[in-house]
């Protein structure tokens, strides 16, 4: 018997935000690998699944990701189906497409299911459109991880020309804003922070590329940054239904 290996995003975090293929992968699961960032109310959704913490956040056990891969194939071998959840969409800044290649290589079936990446559903849940006809006709995204990372896009890019929506960067934003600036941004350049989008007590900063370095937001949480005149109009688009409502039906 062979099993079966699903990467599936989880999203940025509110299981209605979920998709309907994601929920049926978690309801059939024998084992979910899940990342730091995804929440227990997901996990809820495989009631028969044995599950394992495979995340690297700081502070947590963990294994690396040559364990993540052997984990993946040995439960599949063994006739096992395998969710293997990640926040957001496996496929952006996520080593999902590493996984993938590994299950290649190993000659295990399996399949990508995409999931709303926090680069499009953060900036959308804190009102901010990444594209606006007259604002911003593109978005990037990228690693604020490392500086050898974003250096080399943000010198490929004319001043202001797209908006730029910044993943991991929260501890490095200082380094980022002056970046910018020094690469022809405008210092005034609205620029947002958003914490824990679709989580209760999610949060939102907005300012400017000249203050970004100084907003006070807590940098071990998960936030994405968003840079460019998009930002502006967070103060006009209220979105309602921007955090899950108690009442909310839940998929269960
Ligand atoms: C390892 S990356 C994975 C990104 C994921 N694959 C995606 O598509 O969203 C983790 C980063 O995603 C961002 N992130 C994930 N979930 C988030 C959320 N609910 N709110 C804000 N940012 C989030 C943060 O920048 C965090 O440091």
């Amino acid at each position: 018997m062979s099993g079966f290996v699903s990467l599936v995003g989880a999203g940025p975090g509110d299981p209605e935000l979920l998709t309907v293929r994601a929920v049926d992968r978690l309801r059939r699961a024998d084992l979910v690998l899940y990342d730091a960032l995804v929440e227990e109310d997901l996990l809820a959704l495989a009631p028969n699944a044995k599950r394992f913490y495979v995340g690297k956040r700081a502070g947590r056990h963990s294994i690396d990701q040559e364990g993540i891969h052997k984990l993946m194939v040995r439960a599949a071998q063994r006739g096992e189906r395998v969710v293997r959840l990640k926040c957001g969409d496996p496929f952006v800044l996520g080593r999902g497409g590493e996984e993938a290649l590994a299950l290649e290589a190993a000659g295990v079936a399996y399949e990508v299911v995409p999931g709303l990446s926090s680069a499009i559903a953060a900036p959308a849940l804190a009102g901010i459109p990444v594209t606006h006809r007259g604002l911003s006709a593109g978005f990037a995204v990228l690693s604020g991880h490392a500086e050898s990372a974003w250096v080399p896009v943000l010198s490929s890019l004319a001043p202001g020309s797209l908006t730029l929506v910044v993943l991991m960067g929260l501890r490095t934003r200082g380094s980022l804003a002056s970046s910018l600036i020094e690469r022809g941004w405008a210092a005034t350049t609205p620029a947002a922070v958003v914490l824990g989008a679709s989580h209760a007590g999610s949060t939102r900063w907005l300012g400017t590329l000249a203050t970004l370095g100084d907003a006070d937001v807590d940098s071990d949480l998960a936030g994405i940054i968003v840079v460019g005149d998009v930002v502006s109009l967070a103060t006009q688009i209220v979105n309602e239904h921007a955090v899950p409502e108690p009442a909310a039906v839940r998929l269960s």
